[in-house]
């Protein structure tokens, strides 16, 4: 199928600078080559517009309840972000939504599930089922599971909620940092939350499958957001959140290799690349192969 680039450089929901320039380390490590080497045909889009951060008041739209910073540019980025995901879809292509924060999963997914039942697998060091109410820093990174199923209030939920995805067909894999009331929420959740536990006592194959098979039941495919920090920071070190303990280089491409064999990818997003805290842009390159991996490519 062909694929479409789209991408979303911002990091009003991320702790630190660095991630809005993603999208551009990404598409230099070689994604375009890399796909192809997959034997896909890539279109780029260009990016999404987004302000900068400090020409914005973080706090110029406030939630009901507690804090999430830049709440009204993740709104407009993430608003436009799902129609061009969408557009994408409806035109037939796969559309591959390069962050960028984890925020601009609000739009991607959103769009994903516009006109369709989809499933999320959430590849993460971390839950992101935070809210504004719960959220120990006000990053709105830490929130977009929460939002996109209805959870929690961000200035409105219609932009946030994605219609088609149900609570049993999200599973995060690689869970190794929540926060207490994260915990909380994703335990009364229909939500599957597999974690590095998980992956130590049944391997990597056995929870991946696992989590296809949650993400695929009764819908009509599955949207994969890959956050770096779900890798070891010795694999992954430019990320913004990083977690000792994380899955290494070839699990990381046997779980995407994985995804690949279900054909039931429908789009695919890359976040929380920061260049500035790598050497030789390291961790983008090696997200540029692990999408080759989810697109298909082999090594023989
Ligand atoms: N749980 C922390 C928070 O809410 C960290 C979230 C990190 N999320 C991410 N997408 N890197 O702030
Ligand atoms: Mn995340
Ligand atoms: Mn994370
Ligand atoms: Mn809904």
């Amino acid at each position: 199928r062909p694929t479409r680039i789209i991408g979303a450089p911002i990091d009003y929901g991320a702790n630190r600078r660095g991630v809005d320039m993603g999208p551009s380390a990404i598409r230099y490590g070689g994604l375009a080559a890399q796909l192809e080497d997959a034997g896909a045909t890539v279109a780029d889009d260009g990016d999404v517009s987004a302000p900068r951060a400090e020409e914005r008041d973080p706090e110029a739209e406030t939630p009901s309840e507690g804090r999430a910073k830049f709440l009204r540019e993740t709104k407009a980025v993430c608003t436009a972000l799902s129609d061009r995901v969408a557009e994408t879809l409806d035109s037939g292509e796969l559309p591959l939504v390069l962050g960028g924060d984890h925020s601009i999963a609000i739009g991607s997914v959103t769009g994903s599930a516009r006109d369709a039942d989809v499933g999320v697998v959430w590849f993460d060091a971390h839950g992101d089922f935070n809210t504004p109410a719960t959220s120990p820093s006000g990053n709105v990174h830490g929130m977009p599971l929460a939002a996109l199923l209805g959870i929690g209030d961000f200035a409105g939920v219609e932009w946030a909620n994605a219609d088609g995805l149900r609570e049993e067909n999200v599973a995060i894999v690689g869970l190794r940092s929540v926060d207490e009331a994260e915990r909380e929420a994703i335990r009364e959740s229909e939500v599957t939350a597999f974690t590095m536990s998980d992956i130590d006592e049944e391997g990597i194959t056995a929870v991946v499958e696992g989590a296809l098979e949650i993400a695929t039941a009764g819908t009509d495919g599955i949207h994969v957001s890959l956050d770096l920090d779900w890798l070891d920071p010795r694999e992954a070190p430019g990320v913004g959140t990083p977690v000792r303990g994380g899955v290494n280089y070839r699990e990381a491409h046997s779980a995407l290799e994985t995804v690949a064999e279900t054909g039931a990818l429908r789009s695919l997003e890359l976040v929380e690349v920061n260049p500035i805290l790598d050497e030789q842009n390291e961790t983008a390159s090696l997200a540029t192969e692990l999408a080759a991996s989810a697109l298909g490519k082999r090594i023989l």
